[in-house]
């Protein structure tokens, strides 16, 4: 081959790779063109191949214009590679965009109940005084829910107009004191206790009464507990519970305490009662073995929606149960 023959191949290689390069459509495209022309047994090499049988003058003039096709070859493939890679991630930030305007999916949320709510901040006050939390039973037996609490057996609460007895002589817990026995028969004093859970009675359902709900029972039985530790007990709650309240007790009468009252807090006004309490009556510590010679307690019982009326300024009780979200959704 002739000088100018192998100039004009060198020329015709270079332009084919030129468009090659240009027409490439991707990063494995162009390399495989660069291999192509650029390659130890690419097409260039292959026209230099024939060089060997120049005259020694005209050999460094073909290995000049060689070298300068092989550099402008370089240069566009690094052009178009820089091109490519930016065109690559100019799709793939177009195609991964967040439009920041666009609507929201609404997601539902859930919330805590007020009777619930009411739950768990009573039983973080009296957990944070040191009280265990306790449960017992809804189906009871007469034994657990009056006869251990010191109810003779013509008691008026036992009359069938207050509680709701089941097929086989058991009962539906009238209120929580049962667990009173059933803990207090499994456990040693000293002990300080709190249950909370539902109860039932066969009341005419209206605006401040339900056939089902809740109360919360507390109680502490140790040496030396005195009515002053239950007065203490109960300020200190209802202050954590409702802030700066006026508080006043009642005389009253329950079977299973002794002596007893009753709790009023000044609330809009008004005296509300939230509680009964007293000291455990001594039959109730012989009932289940604790000798009240040596041992003393006290007990109190509060009704939970009652307290979650007040705080929540619900007018009627049915609200509470009525699963209105429209109601449920302010809370
Ligand atoms: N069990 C009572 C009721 O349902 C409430 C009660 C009163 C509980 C006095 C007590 C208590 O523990 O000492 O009306």
């Amino acid at each position: 081959m002739s000088l100018s023959e192998i100039e004009a191949q060198l020329s015709i290689v270079t332009q084919q790779a030129t468009e090659d390069i240009s027409a490439a459509s991707g990063l494995d495209e162009l390399d495989r063109v660069r291999v192509k022309y650029l390659g130890k047994k690419g097409d260039l090499s292959k026209v230099l191949g024939g060089m060997g049988k120049l005259s020694a003058e005209d050999r460094p003039k073909v290995g000049a214009i060689a070298n300068q096709a092989k550099a402008v070859l370089q240069s566009h493939i690094e052009q178009r590679k820089n091109n490519l890679q930016t065109e690559q991630i100019q799709s793939q930030l177009a195609s991964e965009t967040i439009d920041v305007t666009m609507p929201g999916v609404y997601q539902p949320q859930g919330r805590i109940h007020p009777i619930n709510s009411i739950i768990d901040q009573i039983t973080d006050i009296f957990v944070g005084l040191g009280y265990t939390v306790a449960q017992s039973q809804e189906i009871e037996s007469d034994y657990y829910n009056f006869e251990a609490l010191n109810f003779l057996p013509d008691h008026p609460a036992r009359d069938m107009q207050d509680t709701l007895y089941l097929p086989g002589g058991q009962l539906m817990r009238t209120h929580t004191s049962n667990t009173q026995i059933r803990y207090m028969e499994n456990h040693e004093p000293p002990m300080r206790v709190l249950a909370s859970g539902r109860c039932y009675r066969r009341d005419t359902v209206d605006a401040t009464h339900a056939a089902v709900f809740h109360q919360i029972e507390f109680f502490a039985v140790d040496k030396n507990i005195t009515f002053t530790d239950l007065r203490g007990t109960v300020q200190l709650f209802l202050e954590a519970l409702f802030g700066d309240i006026e508080v006043r007790f009642r005389p009253s009468y329950f079977p299973f305490t002794e002596p007893s009252a009753e709790v009023d807090v000044r609330w809009q006004g008004q005296w509300l009662e939230v509680m009964g309490c007293g000291m455990i009556d001594p039959n109730v510590l012989k009932a289940v073995g604790c000798d009240p010679e040596v041992y003393s307690g006290f007990a109190a019982g509060l009704g939970v929606e009652r307290l979650a009326m007040v705080q929540s300024k619900i007018d009627d009780i049915r609200r509470l149960y009525s699963s209105d979200l429209r109601f449920l959704n302010q809370f």
